[in-house]
């Protein structure tokens, strides 16, 4: 990244849009004026006025009213003045949407009712049109015209972490029905991805026609396989996905957890950012990487819930090894977990934006 002062160059003479926006910028390894803050889950129950606003609204449910979606986006770009809006939804809703009978179980997960096990499941498991969505477009929408120039981020679940859940039916340790799909079974493996790869790749289209600014894939239990079965087995429906908006304009990010032995294969997959969980540092995951992308992570977001000094101390080590990469936007290793006090994640956005200005 390179340095600039303040009131100098390229930054001020951007547009107040949200492509001239620190986040966009960092995402295409652009300077910037301060590195851009965001935190994956930052819509959610860390805030009081989201559980108030959900009360007695079931997840799915609420993923399908717009306008609670835009409100539910907004709050934490009002609270705590993060660059970018995450939209409120669920990487299962274009399942539900594609005809899978299922529930988002408060404190479990996505439950499915029928796994998609055999051949004839698969079958199930419908193309979606932009209809079967037309809430999501509606509350992109709404939000883009609210947000001015803060970018929101669309997003969407990849096929492995989208089939690990249809095969299982609810979370799992050990994906070992999911794993057994993929080794025994291959050609049913074959059909799960590749549907589902049409279904994310349509599911992420519509949100960028709606106007998202950057999407992120959430790959988020690909750490689950060694490289050489994610080469194999996922890469090519995740490249499918993100090649499929090369095109698009947009910036598109790719997440997962325990991915160390994965970085190079996920940026390999066709994304501009690859996400880092908090167990490799920055400079160490550029190296994986490779010059050409950007980074995004990587606070364990346990370290939220330590004293003050002990946060800015991990924040500012963060940032420092975020330098060694072409761009950088920070995030947390993974999503904020419900206990994290809400007043610690808009000191820590604070704390960001002061020490990296340029
Ligand atoms: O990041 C954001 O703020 C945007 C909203 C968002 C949600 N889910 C809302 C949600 C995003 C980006 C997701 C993605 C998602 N959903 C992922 C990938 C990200 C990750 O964390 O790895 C995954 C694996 C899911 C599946 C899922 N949905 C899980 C594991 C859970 C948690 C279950 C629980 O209650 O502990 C959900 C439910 C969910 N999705 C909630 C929220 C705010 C909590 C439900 C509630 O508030 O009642």
């Amino acid at each position: 990244m390179t340095t600039m002062t303040p009131g100098s160059a390229a930054h001020d003479r951007a547009p107040r849009t949200p492509a001239g926006s620190a986040f966009i910028r960092a995402c295409r390894a652009e300077p910037v004026a301060h590195t851009p803050v965001w935190f994956m889950r930052q819509a959610g129950r860390s805030l009081p006025e989201y559980r108030r606003i959900r009360d007695g609204i079931g997840m799915l449910e609420s993923c399908r009213q717009p306008d609670l979606v835009a409100e539910i986006t907004m709050q934490p770009v009002r609270r705590h003045g993060v660059d970018a809006a995450i939209l409120f939804s669920d990487i299962v809703v274009p399942v539900a949407a594609a005809g899978i009978e299922l529930d988002i179980v408060s404190g479990t997960g996505p439950v499915i009712a029928d796994p998609v096990r055999v051949a004839a499941d698969v079958g199930r498991l419908r193309r979606i049109t932009p209809e079967d969505v037309g809430f999501v477009d509606e509350a992109v929408r709404l939000l883009v015209a609210a947000l001015g120039d803060t970018p929101l981020i669309g997003f969407a679940g990849a096929p492995f972490t989208l089939a690990s859940y249809l095969v299982e039916g609810r979370p799992s340790r050990t994906y070992g029905r999911t794993k057994a799909l993929m080794y025994g079974e291959p050609q049913i493996w074959h059909a799960l991805c590749s549907r589902l790869a049409e279904i994310t790749l349509e599911f992420l289209r519509v949100q960028i026609a709606a106007g998202v600014s950057a999407v992120q894939l959430f790959d988020s239990w690909a750490g689950a396989l060694s490289e050489a079965d994610y080469r194999r087995f996922v890469l090519p429906y995740s490249a499918t996905v993100l090649n499929g908006l090369a095109d698009a304009g947009v910036p598109r990010i790719h997440f997962g957890v325990g991915t160390a032995e994965l970085l190079a294969a996920m940026g390999d997959a066709g994304a501009d950012v690859v996400g880092v969980d908090w167990r490799t540092p920055l400079d160490a995951a550029t190296v994986r990487i490779g010059p050409s992308h950007a980074v995004q992570g990587n606070l364990d977001p346990c370290v939220l819930l330590a004293p003050w000094p002990v946060i800015e101390s991990e924040v500012r080590r963060v940032l420092a090894e975020g330098l060694a990469a072409p761009g950088h936007v920070f995030n947390l290793g993974h999503g904020v977990l419900p206990e994290t006090d809400p007043g610690v994640l808009t000191r820590v956005v604070d704390l960001v934006h002061a020490s990296s200005a340029r």
